[in-house]
């Protein structure tokens, strides 16, 4: 194949003090392909886009965009070339509204001023483009993070880029954007845009990638065609050993009803739906987003005021306005979705993270981290392979999977009778994600419930006892995973079977 290379890394090395994020990296990109990045959290793939971009300078090697070396470029200088990154971290800015938000980085300009118009119109081709519509007007804020991550997608490619990087531009969104991310990929590939996809979903990376690159620690272990490698031969080359197990489901009796939800209602986002979850049981929510799963979520666990209906937990009605407090003091966990806001304190280390919890609901900025919080912060970081394995790293500092380890792991290490689990495992790498799984099974073994809401419909079918269905805050059917076909699964969180038109 006579394939012409866009952008070319040579021996690329990049350090942060200590860590050797990269170590010499060669990788060429070539026109017209979607080509992944994969590898465990923390092997460096953020690390190597922000550097092609020019938000890190290396340490060693050399860039090549178009055969023209452009090491040492701003990020502005890149852009201007042609190349246009969707960080994996969303950076929206809340206050501003949806049409500044897209236009912020490359305003349209006339005689020096920004020129509304001409951006309005830029804005609503792009929308257009991906297949979205939007309120222009309308505060970022406002909108869900699903919605928010289609808005960064828009502002990259408003100007149409020869080279598109999107970092792990699903682990916020639902099925059925991923299948709309993924129109605008194949739509964009076919006007001639190169993409470099970073996913730890195998699923996405068979669907849309022509070529795949490995990563591990920090190396380019091998580059190949989709076509060519196996996914198990994939998995073994990132985690350097084959993994047995992935959905490690252990049978475990069903017993006494822990949650039970009657007509719970909550504004216009979540209609009448009733079910419950036993003693042993996972049971998980699936549907497109604003089908209310997370809504759902936030009123069991008394952050959300619902409308109407009964939640009960243990046979005890919680009130209407139970606090999250009480949640906790009830045996409820719930792990939220929005880690980067809800979830962390990206000054403190990882040992003051994994203590929060508690102080954090006595005093806001009290950390008494003594022996027990250390030991639990190591066996947290010890069991989810956290990456370092040092509880004193800083939050910030460590990958955004290992982030969510941290974030996730102080949760799942307490004894709670309900678990509440928001995406727990998007963004985790595939060795950790094993390691989750085991986990929510010991604690349904031990005899929790678990409810779990997931974009991911491997994660539903391999881990569930039921899935419930969401679609536009109802529940259109309960399923066993067991005996339903994954693409029966997509119709119905599409709507299909539902009696509704669109
Ligand atoms: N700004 C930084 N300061 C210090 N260390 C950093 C910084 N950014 C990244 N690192 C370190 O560099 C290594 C590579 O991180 P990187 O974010 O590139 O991983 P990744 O492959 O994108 O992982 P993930 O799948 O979790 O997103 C990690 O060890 C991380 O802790
Ligand atoms: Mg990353």
């Amino acid at each position: 194949m006579n394939e012409k290379v866009v952008l070319r890394m040579e021996g690329v090395t990049k350090t942060f003090g200590a860590t050797k994020a990269l170590t010499n990296v060669d990788l060429n990109i070539c026109e017209n392909e979607v080509h992944a990045i994969v590898g465990s959290n923390g092997a460096g793939k953020s690390t190597l886009m922000k550097t092609l971009m020019g938000e890190h300078k290396p340490n060693e090697g050399k860039l090549f965009y178009l055969d023209k070396e452009v090491t040492g470029k701003s990020p502005l200088e890149m852009q201007n070339l042609g190349i246009q990154i969707v960080h994996q971290v969303l950076n929206i800015v809340g206050s501003m509204s949806i049409l500044e938000n897209i236009l912020v980085c490359n305003p349209p300009m006339k005689a020096g001023m920004l020129d509304w118009k001409a951006g309005e119109v830029m804005v609503k081709e792009v929308l257009d483009f991906i297949g979205m519509d939007f309120n222009l007007k309308q505060k970022a804020s406002t909108l869900s993070v699903a919605q928010q991550q289609f808005v960064i997608i828009a502002r990259a490619l408003i100007n149409k880029p020869k080279v598109l990087i999107l970092d792990e531009p699903t682990s916020r969104i639902s099925l059925e954007e991923t299948e709309k991310l993924f129109l605008i990929i194949e739509k964009l590939k076919a006007s001639g845009t190169t993409t470099i996809y970073i996913s730890h979903r195998m699923e996405e990376i068979y669907r849309i990638c022509d070529k795949i690159s490995v990563f591990r620690d920090g190396r380019r272990i091998e580059t190949r065609i989709t076509n060519d490698f196996t996914e198990k031969e994939l998995v073994s080359s990132m985690l350097g050993k084959t993994l047995d197990a992935f959905f490690p489901k252990i049978k475990v009796p069903i017993k006494e009803e822990i949650l039970n939800v009657e007509n719970l209602t909550y504004q216009d986002k979540v209609n009448d739906i009733s079910f419950n979850v036993k003693a042993g049981e996972i049971v998980s929510l699936v549907g497109a987003v604003g089908a209310g799963k997370t809504e759902t979520l936030g009123c069991i666990y008394g952050i959300l005021k619902k409308d109407g209906g009964k939640i009960s937990v243990d046979n005890e009605e919680l009130t209407k306005s139970h606090s999250a407090k009480k949640g906790i003091n009830k045996g409820i966990a719930l792990v939220p979705e929005d880690r980067a806001l809800q979830g962390m304190i990206g000054d403190r280390n990882i040992m003051e993270n994994t203590s929060a919890i508690s102080t954090k609901l006595i005093s806001k900025f009290s950390f008494i981290s003594g022996k027990k919080d250390k030991d639990k912060a190591q066996q947290s970081n010890d069991k989810l392979l956290v990456k370092p394995n040092d509880i004193k790293y800083i939050m910030k500092s460590l990958s955004g999977g290992n982030q969510q380890k941290v974030v996730i792991g102080k949760w799942l290490l307490e004894n709670y009778k309900l678990y509440l689990l928001d995406e727990v495992a998007a963004g985790v790498d595939i060795g950790a994600k094993a390691e989750i799984y085991k986990i929510l099974g010991e604690l349904v073994k031990n005899g929790a419930g678990v409810l779990l809401s997931t974009g991911d419909i491997e994660e539903a079918i391999g881990l569930s006892d039921r899935i419930i269905v969401l679609y536009k805050g109802k529940i259109l059917k309960e399923i066993d995973p067991k005996t339903t076909s994954k693409n029966e699964i997509l119709q119905y969180i599409m709507g299909g079977g539902s009696n509704e038109e669109n």
